[in-house]
């Protein structure tokens, strides 16, 4: 499931985040890339620097981990540290696969969601979508500076070259409960239902039944 997320952060986090990036320093992307995606990998990351990168973790956790939808559709068990990336004109970020196993430095984790949040206005640069192939066919997604979208880290993907302006995003990856992207989807199909029942008929019989069927389906499915 592609998933688009609007409002990951707010006007005022979004400002806190670019502030703190405007007076960063970044190194070539190439560095923390696996080997197939280094040979087409062309873009700047922020370099880690503990007390910078630590408050920009600190925003981006936080409010993903007060966002419904994100929950609802990931089932976050382990999230890898965000990376912060620019990408000029000129730059782009050929067709690859995220690495499976993510944490070199730190815990491990298998990378069952890859993440994305804009940080410019979609206006603010041309060109650099993000283009997902699907089972549908090819989605191409450039989101207001807030918004994110998850999709399967199996997915194959690429940035499209920015030919103006400056692309800024967040990328993160997340471990789930529940591994399988076809569970995930029905899980959270289920839980839209269970939610608009529990709150307009609470105590009839069908709104227990679904709300038990989805308790037992996350038990059936999940690890920890
Ligand atoms: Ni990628």
């Amino acid at each position: 499931m592609l998933l688009e997320i609007a409002e990951v952060l707010n006007q005022a986090q979004l400002a806190k985040v670019n502030e703190i990036l405007d007076g960063s320093e970044f190194v070539d992307g190439k560095l923390s890339a696996g080997r197939v995606a280094r040979e087409v990998k062309q873009n700047l990351e922020m370099k880690k620097d503990s007390a910078r990168t630590e408050l920009l973790i600190r925003i981006l956790v936080s409010s993903l981990a007060h966002n419904q939808t994100f929950n609802s559709a990931a089932f976050p068990c382990r999230m890898a540290d965000p990376i912060f990336a620019r990408y000029h004109s000129g730059m782009q970020y050929g067709d690859h696969v995220d690495d499976a196993i993510m944490g070199k430095s730190g815990p491990r984790l298998r990378s069952d969601i890859s993440m994305t949040l804009f940080l410019s206005e979609p206006e603010s640069y041309q060109g650099g979508e993000l283009v997902i192939r699907t089972s549908f066919g090819i989605s191409k997604v450039k989101l207001a500076a807030g918004d994110a979208v998850i999709y399967p880290s199996s997915s194959l993907h690429h940035v499209a070259e920015v030919t103006g302006g400056e692309r800024r995003v967040a990328l993160l990856w997340v471990q789930s409960h529940v591994r399988s992207p076809e569970q995930r989807e029905l899980l959270f199909d289920l839980n839209q239902a269970r939610e608009q029942l529990l709150a307009q008929a609470p105590r009839e019989r069908s709104t227990q039944q679904v709300d038990r069927a989805f308790s037992n389906l996350v038990r059936m499915w999940s690890e920890v």
